[in-house]
């Protein structure tokens, strides 16, 4: 199987969240399997950047210059293409960089471009213009949350002789869905499925009305079973609708966004599509997150070394951000986006507590919202002992957390998967999350009879609110200081789960085989 895996961010050449980890990994794991993985996305700056600090070749593909419609126009599209590291793995980079070669992905300063819709429709047009440039024998077009959610409809819409969308609704609405270009062979897209992994229902790709005259698409498409979503268009809604199939990153998220306190507005939308919808959890890179094989920390360590090692990584990163270097001192880790989802103002309403009480120290790395910076700056300034907060994105200090914490907090108010917690598990942090999502699903709670049969590896507290984290950290910190022994077992637990890709991407390849029959 061929599977394209169309994606606006990918690691290790362009992040900002778990998005581009899955879309670096996924593709590697499934080319491991034995199938054709191929990656297409954006010619960002930081991409160019990459390889120039990297030394990694990026080759232009002399003589392929893509048309793309934009609306009523067409413009050019210049394509590179470098291998994944370590892998088969093809990756193509759209080239255009009117679009793409600015300083964030989607936004500056925290302000979203004002061509979101029109960069990103672009970028789908393309990514099917290559597919018909290359001569690509794609079975699979795999998109990923709202960038991408025109891929499908484009797809069906605008490359597929015949479209399943072009008997009925077409009747109906007297749309007659047409090739956008007479010259391609009819068939190379007929036979291509799309997935949609839905990664974050939170971020739709919500945009006026009028910009559906830059997806060159009839007016008829901009109906409420279809684009259209309270008078905007709505790219997610959209890939949804006119997807094969849809996946999500955890299999409790998958029921959670058919209701509507995670749904976004779209549950009905999803709950239409329920029989397409499965929920897959994510893995991890286990070659990134080792702690064995891991350049960034003090001392590598296994599960055998672990008890010796470890405490060896919390006092590099005490020392690192100048906190007392106390081997007992219990010490909260945190890696996060600064974000509402992340329910990270949990932590700051309680650390004061925990630091006055109980004398624990936290070590917090993130950006993002600035009233949440602002707290936790203050809360540094208050306790300089206690507590540390770095406001920048940092992929050493990210695993110096990971490793030299003794508890990782992930109180997400809601979590479609998450990484963290599973990057934790591996380098035996116990991770204390709150019951939602992929973190319900990666992490087995510290009771009693969890403990005593082996399979405890973290803490997990139900409610969502201050008291009730607090229980679990007040819990945890009991664990950690008067039953070492049962701490121990559950580091060992934790560090020996097999959360790598490779199962994961056993269920997609499983999914795709269906699809394509
Ligand atoms: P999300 O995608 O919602 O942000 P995930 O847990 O899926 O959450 O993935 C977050 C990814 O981004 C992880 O790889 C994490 O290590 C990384 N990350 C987030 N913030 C930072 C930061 N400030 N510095 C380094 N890495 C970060
Ligand atoms: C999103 C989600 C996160 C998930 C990641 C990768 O950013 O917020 O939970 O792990 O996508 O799928």
């Amino acid at each position: 199987m061929h599977i394209l895996f169309a994606t606006s961010e990918a690691a290790p050449f362009s992040k900002t969240g778990g998005l581009a980890d899955v879309c670096g990994a996924l593709p590697k794991a499934l080319s491991q399997l034995g199938h054709k993985a191929t990656i297409v996305t954006p010619l960002y700056k930081c991409v160019r950047e990459y390889f120039e600090r990297s030394g990694e070749r990026l080759t232009p593909l002399r003589g392929v210059a893509l048309d793309v419609r934009v609306g009523a126009v067409v413009k050019g599209a210049g394509v590179r293409c470098a291998k994944l590291a370590g892998s088969d793995v093809d990756v193509y980079f759209i080239e255009h960089d009117d679009y793409f070669y600015r300083d964030g992905l989607y936004n500056y300063q925290g302000v979203d471009y004002g061509d979101n819709c029109e960069r990103y429709s672009f970028f789908c047009r393309a990514v099917l213009e290559l597919i018909a440039a290359l001569e690509l024998d794609v079975d699979v077009l795999h998109a990923n949350d709202w960038q991408t959610g025109l891929l499908p409809v484009f797809l069906e819409a605008a490359y597929k002789s015949r479209s399943r969308f072009a008997s009925e609704p077409a009747s109906y609405f007297g749309v007659r869905p047409r090739l956008a270009d007479p010259e391609l062979p009819p068939n190379r897209f007929d036979k291509i499925k799309s997935v949609l992994t839905l990664h974050n229902m939170r971020h739709q790709g919500r945009f006026w009305r009028g910009a559906m005259e830059l997806t060159g698409l009839d007016w008829s498409y901009f109906s409420y079973d279809k684009m259209e979503f309270y008078g905007q268009l709505n790219l997610l809604k959209s890939g949804i609708v006119f997807s094969d199939a849809i996946t999500t990153v955890s299999p409790s998220y998958a029921q959670e966004i058919q209701t509507e306190a995670f749904g976004e507005k779209l549950q009905g939308v999803l709950q239409n599509r329920a029989a397409d919808l499965t929920g897959i959890l994510n893995g991890v890179d286990v070659d990134d997150w080792n702690p064995a094989t891991d350049r960034f920390i003090a001392a590598n360590y296994d599960v055998d070394t672990v008890l010796e090692n470890k405490p060896k990584c919390k006092a590099a990163l005490q020392e690192q951000l100048g906190l007392p270097v106390e081997a007992r001192t219990p010490l909260f880790g945190v890696v996060s986006r600064f974000d509402e989802q992340k329910g990270l103002d949990l932590i700051a309403d309680l650390a004061g507590e925990f630091i006055e009480k109980e004398n624990a120290q936290f070590a917090i790395l993130g950006s993002g919202d600035r009233a949440l910076t602002d707290r936790f700056m203050a809360l540094a300034a208050r306790y300089p002992r206690n507590f540390a907060v770095r406001a920048t994105f940092s992929v050493e200090l990210s695993h110096q957390i990971e490793a030299g914490a003794d508890v990782f907090l992930m109180p997400s108010r809601y979590e479609p998967c998450g990484l963290n917690q599973m990057y934790s598990l591996r380098y035996g942090t116990l991770p204390l999350v709150r019951d939602v999502g992929g973190l319900r699903d990666s992490v087995v709670n510290a009771s009693d009879e969890n403990i005593d049969a082996g399979i405890a590896d973290g803490f997990i507290f139900y409610w969502g609110t201050a008291d009730d984290m607090a229980k679990a950290m007040h819990w945890a910190l009991h664990c950690y200081r008067r039953r070492p022994n049962d701490w121990a077992k559950m580091m060992k637990t934790a560090m020996s789960l097999d959360l790598s890709w490779e199962q994961s991407a056993r269920k997609y390849a499983e999914l795709y085989e269906k699809l394509i029959g």
